[in-house]
């Protein structure tokens, strides 16, 4: 595996590559690899010729100063992970590299509704952050598809509409969320959970599973009523949301029939560690 530092050292690569490089596939981390981002780079080994991850903890999209802090870094193991699932190319920019004007002068992007809702709302700025690092990113890069994991959800569809308002040449590759053996859906905070409160991590795939049985037979608020009072119940410190959806808008849904596509989606506390996880139904 290559490791690139320098934006201008990649456009040599891409240069080199040729044609290649139209059918890459890029992988944004923000490091701390699980087995989740390393399904996302085996979905874009399968559909590229080149394989390009890259990490950076982009400090632009923490609304919170101390989850900045705290963002668990594992560079050592994160590039042995990547090497040994045969990354090809790895791109590990520093701070000055990815934002040479500094990263307070950003253009806001026009993300329409999905800024005010959800992790819009609980995380001001979040969104904002995203689009500045992924649009510099694919800038740099310059991939044929970006491979994303579908546990983040709403991030999926704020960069689906970053490439069409940037009208970007890249596809957005959206990929399963991989889970623990209890459910727990794969993330780089799970390892800042205490061994008490990763016991207590699975109620929210346990509750969005019940949600799922009860969505035909008992109002839609009040599932998701019950859901966030059984995480308190379970040991969770606070819940941001609990929320039934249209997967199109991420507006409430109001009502649920067989056929109708919904997505769950869940925000909460455990201690200072916040947790999110969503299904499709
Ligand atoms: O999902 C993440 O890890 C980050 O938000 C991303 C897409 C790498 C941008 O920093």
């Amino acid at each position: 595996m290559i490791i690139l530092h320098k934006a201008a050292d990649l456009k040599i690569h891409a240069q080199k590559a040729g044609n290649n490089w139209k059918k890459s596939g890029f992988v944004p981390t923000m490091g701390a690899l699980h087995d989740g981002h390393l399904s996302l780079l085996k979905a874009a080994q399968e559909k590229s010729d080149l394989t390009i991850a890259s990490i950076f903890v982009n400090p632009s999209q923490f609304n919170d100063p101390e989850d900045f802090k705290k963002y668990p870094k594992t560079i050592a193991t994160d590039i042995r992970m990547l090497e040994e699932a045969g990354c090809d190319i790895l791109f590990l920019p520093d701070v000055t590299e990815m934002y040479p004007h500094g990263w307070q002068q950003s253009e806001p992007y026009d993300l329409g509704g999905l800024i005010d809702l959800l992790e819009g709302f609980y995380r001001p700025g979040h969104f904002q952050g995203v689009c500045q690092v992924v649009h510099r990113l694919l800038e740099i890069v310059a991939p044929g598809g970006i491979f994303m994991g579908q546990k983040d959800f709403q991030q999926c569809m704020v960069v689906q509409r970053l490439i069409a308002i940037k009208n970007l040449p890249v596809q957005l590759h959206t990929c399963p969320t991989l889970r623990e053996a209890d459910g727990l859906a794969m993330s780089s905070r799970n390892i800042r959970l205490s061994p008490k409160e990763r016991a207590k991590a699975p109620a929210i795939y346990r509750e969005i599973l019940l949600i799922i049985n009860n969505l035909g037979n008992t109002p839609i608020r009040t599932l998701e009523g019950s859901a966030a009072k059984n995480l308190l119940e379970a040991g969770f410190t606070s819940v941001d949301y609990v929320s039934i959806t249209t997967p199109e808008t991420l507006k409430p849904l109001e009502k649920w029939e067989a056929g109708i596509p919904a997505v769950i989606l869940v925000a909460a506390f455990l201690g200072d560690v916040r947790l999110i996880d969503n299904m499709l139904v």
